[in-house]
């Protein structure tokens, strides 16, 4: 009998083969970018398991196409790409890659939120102009203290909670709003001096910050997105940084990524990163271990180590 097929759509930073195991008939797309929909659904062909990262969208349709799937398994803890009922009723696991990126994205939020709130961006373009501003100034972009402050966390998972950890450090009072702990949202986003999002990118959570959220805001208050984009109405966003309600904010994602809303582009008080949240060494060597992983113990007849459904029998 020939050996199940994995078809990994976009390379990774481990060698899929060796890792996958013996047994495991493995094909990496071979290009330097992800595999559009069409290089998918050819390339798939026969495939039990399918390895995606978080700009492949996998539907029903696409299911479908593909019916000899076990296994999706998403190179990425979020999986808003993914139609998890789609896969559920068609019998199909779908895994994803938490813990690994944890402390990594945890980190980022962090970064993001000490450069905003100490304006790191406007310092570093006036050195690099040879604009030192004069000599020392008692006022030279003066900042927010961070230590007395209270961070709004919304989203108290893995990453809520380790963003928690390391503003606690900061000497930050802690707050926090998700489904089913802490305080309703508007209680916290009318005490919170910064807040950080951590959710999931669900239908209940897009847009969850829009116009009438910014409103119930604190004024000359910070946002820090290292979610989801479209948990943020852009156009909101900007129109808050130029009300004044916000006194920055921090992104690494986008409503329409790679897009960047044009308003957000020149602003000084917003700091802009390109989706690097993960973005460690070690990090994304654990994203592609347990993305590899959970496809080939599917393929081997076990449950992957992190998985987001129970598919129907
Ligand atoms: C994720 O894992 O969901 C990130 O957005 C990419 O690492």
């Amino acid at each position: 009998m020939a050996p199940p097929k994995m078809f990994v759509a976009r390379e990774l930073p481990v060698d899929a083969a060796a890792r996958a195991g013996q047994g495991i008939d493995v094909r990496v797309f071979s290009e330097a970018r992800a595999a559009s929909r069409e290089e998918i659904l050819q390339e798939a062909r026969g495939a039990a398991a399918l390895v995606t990262t978080l700009s492949q969208r996998v539907d029903g349709d696409l299911l479908d196409a593909l019916p000899t799937l076990r296994v999706v398994s998403n190179y990425a803890v979020g999986y808003d790409n993914i139609d998890v009922p789609a896969c559920t009723a068609r019998g199909i696991w779908v895994g994803h890659t938490p813990d690994v990126l944890t402390d990594a994205t945890a980190d980022l939020a962090m970064a993001l939120l000490l450069a905003v709130a100490r304006r790191l961006p406007e310092g570093e373009a006036m050195v690099r102009a040879g604009d030192f501003g004069g000599p020392w100034h008692p006022r030279k972009l003066l900042g927010m203290d961070l230590s007395g402050a209270t961070l709004g966390i919304v989203g108290m998972g893995r990453i809520g909670r380790a963003v928690a950890h390391r503003a606690k450090a900061f000497g930050m009072r802690i707050l926090h709003s998700s489904r089913s702990s802490g305080l309703p949202l508007p209680e916290l986003l009318a005490q919170a001096d910064a807040v950080s999002l951590h959710c999931p990118l669900t239908e209940e959570t897009h847009h969850l910050f829009d116009a009438s959220r910014f409103a119930e805001m604190k004024r000359g208050s910070i946002l820090i997105n290292t979610a989801r984009g479209p948990i943020v109405d852009e156009g909101a966003l900007v129109a808050a940084l130029e009300g004044g309600v916000l006194r920055g904010a921090g992104l690494d994602v986008y409503e329409r990524e790679p897009a960047v809303h044009p308003g957000l582009v020149d602003r000084r008080d917003v700091v802009l990163l390109p989706h690097v949240g993960s973005a460690t060494e070690g990090a994304r060597r654990g994203m592609a271990e347990r993305a590899i992983d959970n496809a080939a113990r599917v393929l081997r007849g076990e449950e992957p180590l992190s998985a987001v459904n129970r598919p129907r029998p």
